[in-house]
């Protein structure tokens, strides 16, 4: 057939736009793995996204309804389209890091409406290494001025049926609640950061960045796997106020290989704006106690009487522990008139700038200046946030006379009932979450940072990375504290809750937790409750979990019967260089370390949820140049946290052999803590001086620390460890501790073997020479003294794989040593190194 030559042209702009070839857009990120495409579909734009050949999401619609104005979602044309690359690295005045790379490519969509109204739309996508964000920008136009968002229409289409881990929204309790895992299909409305995991084993992270002047979003399943954003609404139903210009939150989605890399991601910090506060002088991260523990245990009150809580005597002791132990600040709730009757009913009674008749303020703020810490305020405000508001200047005015740089605000209320009152007069009710409470929160920190006051949030609007914006914006609460294993009906934080608020609501920001519970049992107070991890896992926490605020909140006498544990709440930073992950799995395990920003020591926590683990981990973050002393906070051989959580094991002061990795011990619901500390020349020569050395120092490296460690970490088909070991099963030994015991030490010093000792600085007897082993090691840092001697050995601790059997012998006689039940395999890689390393002392 000829076809006209006039319709020709016509023709071949019409395929372009309906296949969509030439409306097709392209931006990758910088390293090439992620990219997104933007097509317009007859008209209607959609985005998809793809991490190297996995679709992530298939095309997904993006647009606006709004009230009393046509929709802004179809007949759109390309009018532009502009491409960028960024990458700079910027400082964060403190944090879980010091320096943050932000380097993505952008791509600029220019939209406008192929009708009379031709109303613009832009949409600016930007793809990191670690994910992709977008929003939308209605720009200055003569057609669109005033509008109210009923629906922003944009969709996630998730192109499988992943594992995900979820809240759901729409709640009373805001963002408190147990984490479910389920598949995509199952969920209704949720809450983000949504995280999800994908048959390929990559794991996403849905949220958003830079909530400002909009309502926060929640996720919506359409249908299949299909999601759509899901506005928080204002009372009479519409999703957001605004006028142009505006921008909107950006939708965030962190795209990871590990786990671990969500955990240090820091794309939605980069997609807020740098700071506008220029001189951050004044905000520090700091570690508080404080009147509060005692409350959530029914101990004391809020409230005025026998029990009041925050009483000038009680604030003194406090402060009087915290200039003790080193703490920074006191939180005294409860300290101000009204919190008589239903406190969380009468909100809009409270007065901030008003102590309760027993509460001194001139005197305790003097007492604690006095002692170098200071008072952290507290407004709790019940969600009233109209009367908060009318006093905000003056509370924040009232904090400055007396000293108080740290505000705790508190917004307890249930579900969709923040009063507001309308233009008309009219009281409305709203959520925590729409755009009527993102406002007033923002406003908070604004006027605070006036003031010069940092701030804690309690019931906040989720974190979406604005403390890069305003860094007084120090912490928040948003997930299930310490505080539901205090009275929870439901008893508290199960062991698995915290294998999972890392890669959840942790991914959004720093959390107020509250951890630091050593009494782990109140039964005193509270009968039905209790924490339910380890001691050790409470200590790790201080690691775990990021946040620049941190509080030791238990009672100043629980942590006087525990000062060996408490110690390392006393030191853990809470301002950081460096975090990494070292290992983990959702909802099973994690290991993270730190570095701290002001020394070269650094921390690990690593937990677990009810199974007990025996973890390897590689201790390359460490500087090889240095020498490290370790303080290990362990759960004990025989702690559970259902059983027995308060069974550690501390060992301080250990040496640190060099050595590339370490194995950690970890009780059914328990956890370790570790301190790191970087020793100087002096220190070193300190040490071998405190046990009596002064000859030279033999560094020794055992060939394969690793094969008994490889047998160890075999795991049967429910991903168990050791269970189906037949070594293990036959075997009375179990390892009981974390460090290297399970790895032998061969000495070729023609010594004969020797029992790795896995507690601090036992002394071994050999031949004529003492060798102290200052930790449990296979090699490194055997420090040896020609000298004849017998030193006892201490038996109790040794036992991993080996046995010493030391029955009364002269003292010129070896030690006797026995290997004890060696899988064959085993013992032939023994004689091995005995056969090659000529040893033949070995006694059986
Ligand atoms: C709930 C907060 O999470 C808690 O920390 C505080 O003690 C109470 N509200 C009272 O303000």
């Amino acid at each position: 057939m000829k076809i006209p030559t006039l319709i020709i042209p016509l023709l071949f702009a019409f395929l372009l736009l309906g296949c969509g070839s030439k409306t097709d857009q392209i931006v990758r990120s910088p390293g090439g793995k992620i990219t997104i495409q933007f097509k317009l579909i007859s008209g209607v734009p959609h985005y998809s996204v793809q991490y190297n050949s996995t679709a992530i999401l298939s095309d997904s619609r993006l647009g606006f309804r709004f009230r009393d104005t046509t929709p802004l979602e179809n007949n759109f044309e390309i009018i532009n389209t502009e491409y960028n690359s960024f990458d700079e690295t910027w400082t964060q005045p403190w944090g879980e890091v010091k320096d943050i790379r932000n380097h993505y490519n952008e791509m600029i969509i220019s939209l406008r409406e192929n009708n009379k109204q031709h109303r613009q739309m832009n949409i600016i996508f930007r793809v990191f290494d670690d994910g992709i964000g977008f929003c939308y920008e209605l720009p200055e136009q003569e057609t669109l001025k005033i509008f109210q968002i009923t629906d922003e229409l944009t969709e996630f289409n998730f192109a499988g049926d992943h594992r995900c881990w979820w809240i759901g929204a729409y709640q009373g309790n805001r963002y408190e609640f147990l984490f479910n895992e389920t598949k995509l299909s199952e969920i209704d409305t949720v809450h983000t950061p949504f995280t999800l995991k994908t048959d390929d084993d990559l794991y996403l992270s849905l949220h958003e960045a830079n909530l400002t002047d909009y309502s926060s979003m929640a996720l919506a399943r359409v249908e299949g796997t299909k999601l759509t954003c899901d506005l928080y609404p204002w009372s009479d139903g519409t999703k957001v106020k605004a006028s142009i210009p505006m921008q909107t939150p950006w939708r965030t989605i962190q795209i990871a290989e590990k786990p671990g890399d969500l955990i240090t991601s820091y794309l939605i910090l980069n997609l807020n704006e740098p700071s506008k506060i220029k001189d951050t002088s004044w905000i520090k991260p700091q570690k508080y106690v404080g009147i509060w523990w005692e409350m959530h245990l029914d101990k004391s009150t809020w409230g005025s009487g026998e029990k009041h809580g925050a009483t000038t005597k009680n604030t003194k002791k406090y402060i009087d522990f915290a200039a003790k132990y080193g703490f920074d600040g006191v939180l005294v709730e409860g300290w101000n008139v009204d919190w008589d009757g239903d406190w969380i009913q009468n909100g809009s009674i409270f007065n901030f700038t008003k102590p309760h008749p027993d509460y001194d303020i001139d005197q305790v703020t003097q007492y604690a200046a006095s002692k170098g810490v200071r008072i952290i305020g507290h407004h709790e405000t019940g969600a009233a946030v109209m009367n908060y508001e009318k006093q905000m200047e003056d509370a924040f005015a009232y904090c400055n006379k007396y000293g108080i740089n740290t505000v705790k605000t508190g917004y307890v209320g249930h579900g969709q009932t923040i009063k507001r009152i309308d233009e008309n007069g009219d009281l409305q009710k709203e959520w925590h979450h729409g755009q009527y409470m993102v406002r007033h929160y923002r406003k908070v920190v604004e006027t605070a940072a006036k003031y010069h006051i940092m701030l804690d949030v309690h019931e906040p609007i989720k974190d979406t990375g604005i403390r890069r914006t305003w860094p007084n914006m120090m912490t928040r609460e948003g997930a299930r504290g310490m505080e539901y294993d205090a009275w929870s009906p439901d008893g508290g934080n199960p062991p698995d809750y915290m294998t999972i608020l890392p890669f959840t609501r942790l991914l959004s920001g720093p959390m107020d937790f509250t951890p630091g519970i050593v009494d782990l049992f109140y039964e005193e107070y509270k009968p039905n409750n209790r924490v339910n991890a380890t001691l050790a896992k409470m200590l790790a926490y201080y690691v775990i979990i990021y946040s620049p605020l941190h509080m030791a909140a238990d009672l100043p006498e629980n942590y006087e019967k525990q000062l060996e544990a408490f110690q390392f709440i006393r030191d853990v930073p809470v301002d950081w260089e460096e975090t990494r992950v070292l290992n983990a799995e959702i909802s099973e395990y994690l290991t993270f370390v730190r570095k701290d920003r002001n020394s070269d020591d650094w921390y690990l926590g690593s937990i677990t949820n009810e199974k007990e683990r025996v973890l390897k981990v590689k201790l390359d973050f460490l500087d090889p140049d240095k020498k490290y002393f370790i303080d290990l906070y362990e759960d004990g051989a025989d702690a559970s946290w259902d059983k027995n959580p308060l069974s550690i094991r501390i060992r301080k002061k250990i040496l640190l052999p060099k050595r590339d990795y370490m194995i950690l011990k970890l009780a059914s619901g328990g956890g370790i803590a570790i301190r790191f500390t970087s020793m100087t020349e002096q220190e070193w020569k300190n040490y071998l001086e405190e046990y009596n050395y002064n000859g030279p120092v033999k560094e020794f490296h055992h060939p394969d620390p690793t094969i008994l460690v490889e047998e160890y970490l075999k795991r049967d088909a429910n991903g168990d460890f050791l269970k189906t070991d037949p070594w293990y099963k036959t075997s009375k030994l179990h390892p009981i501790g974390s460090g290297w015991d399970q790895a032998y030490l061969i000495s070729d010093y023609n010594t004969g073997p020797i029992q790795i000792d896995s507690s601090h600085a036992k002394v071994s007897v050999i031949y004529d020479m003492i060798a102290w082993i200052t930790q449990n090691i296979d090699g490194p840092y055997l420090v040896f003294k020609p000298e004849q001697k017998k030193v006892d050995f201490e038996l109790e601790n040794t036992k991993w794989g080996w046995r010493i059997d030391r029955p009364d012998q002269p003292s010129h006689i070896l030690p006797k040593v026995i290997i004890n039940r060696l899988p064959d395999e085993d013992q032939q890689k023994l004689n091995i190194y005995l056969e090659q390393h000529q040893i033949t002392q070995l006694l059986e």
